[in-house]
């Protein structure tokens, strides 16, 4: 079985603002969105993976390599052009050859991960396994119709969907799938749609097992998707997950699950509300407060804010008095507060921004 991560695609930058690198690559509890595909493959028994580059690639390489610190075979495919996800698909063909694989959307986070995938490919033997799970609104999504375990229709964002099962960016593909793929037509909106392959693999006759997903889900396309993936894991972390290298003053409050970098404290005064994580050399100082599910980068210093549900970036500097909730503060922004007893602040910042407010 081997792995395919797509990490190509149109908004490679989390656009409309200036994160530098690939957007796959911003941190979800200190952990850049891409390795937890990568987690999940290799829990699943996948060492040998491809991932997918489009137009924007930095940062991808340099965290990961050729694997091997994560005990994984590593190769990348550039395809450029952003064509859809089976023409990454057909980017991939001499790599994938004729073994089964996973691909996995390198924006999707999925707290069950895809073990249960592969042990449905290996105990079922269908043709293909694909994700699905019921949403508040599904023309956002590829949108599956069942009756009882059969398919009655599989469309791509449909204007008016027939169900409210939404297609996850998780699929266990045969490689029968590559004839399929091979003669597929572009969509209107001039992509190779995997869902429209999908569909037509049906039709031809093969066996796709739907999987229904338990637990959460989440497609990070938008910064509060990115907010709300940030607060899952966080909440879903086992507590050996939050390590505590730094150091936390004596009259200092920490309450509930709080991991600390190395070289990371939280000084007299401050307090600091799990879940959340600070990364290496994290500073919390004076009346800071921190928490519940913030992350907090490299190098990151607080000093008098308070920042609740949030996502900062490494190197940034956030002085009060200021009460930050459901913000992104991007890499090496300085942040200085106002007057002092302001109402909450929702901020979505890009990298080196300098703001007084
Ligand atoms: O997240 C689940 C949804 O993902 C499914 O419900 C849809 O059926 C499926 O089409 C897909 O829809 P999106 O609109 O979310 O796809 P998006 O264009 O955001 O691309 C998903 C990932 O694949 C993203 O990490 C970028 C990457 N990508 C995308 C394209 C179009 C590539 O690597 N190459 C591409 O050509």
């Amino acid at each position: 079985m081997k792995g395919l991560i797509l990490a190509g695609g149109h908004g490679t930058r989390l656009r409309p603002l200036t994160f530098t690198g690939n957007k796959h690559m911003i941190p979800i509890a200190n952990q850049p969105i891409l390795l937890y595909g990568l987690r999940h493959l290799k829990e699943a028994g996948i060492r040998e993976i491809a991932i997918i580059l489009g137009p924007i690639q930095e940062g991808i390489q340099e965290a990961i390599g050729d694997g091997s610190i994560f005990g994984l075979h590593v190769e990348y495919i550039v395809q450029g052009e952003p064509k859809g996800l089976a023409h990454a698909v057909l980017c991939a063909r001499s790599f994938l050859a004729d073994d089964p694989f996973v691909m996995y959307l390198g924006d999707n986070l999925l707290q069950q991960g895809v073990r249960p995938f592969v042990e449905r490919y290996e105990n079922s033997h269908p043709d293909a396994v694909i994700g699905a799970t019921p949403v508040a609104e599904p023309s956002h999504y590829g949108v599956v119709e069942l009756d009882g375990d059969r398919i009655v229709s599989i469309e791509e964002k449909p204007k008016h969907p027939k169900s409210d099962l939404a297609l996850i960016g998780v699929y266990l593909f045969t490689p029968a799938i590559h004839d399929i793929i091979a003669k597929l037509r572009p969509s209107r909106r001039g992509e190779l749609e995997i869902t429209e392959a999908i569909w037509q693999f049906h039709e031809s006759g093969a066996n796709i097992a739907v999987q229904r997903v338990d637990g959460w889900w989440k497609d990070t396309g938008r910064p509060e998707d990115l907010l709300e993936a940030n607060e899952k894991v966080l909440r879903s972390l086992p507590p050996g997950a939050f390590e505590r290298a730094g150091t936390i003053h004596a009259s200092a409050t920490v309450r509930g699950s709080v991991g600390l970098g190395l070289g990371a404290h939280v000084d007299a005064g401050a307090t600091v509300e799990g879940p959340t994580v600070l990364g290496q050399r994290v500073g919390i100082e004076g009346s800071a407060r921190i928490g519940p599910s913030v992350a907090l980068g490299d190098g990151v210093q607080v000093r008098d804010a308070w920042i609740e549900r949030s996502i900062i970036l490494e190197g940034a500097q956030i002085e009060g008095p200021v009460h930050l909730v459901d913000s992104i503060v991007g890499r090496h922004v300085t942040l200085r507060g106002g007057a002092p007893g302001g109402s909450p602040v929702s901020l979505i910042v890009g990298d080196a921004a300098r703001i007084q407010l």
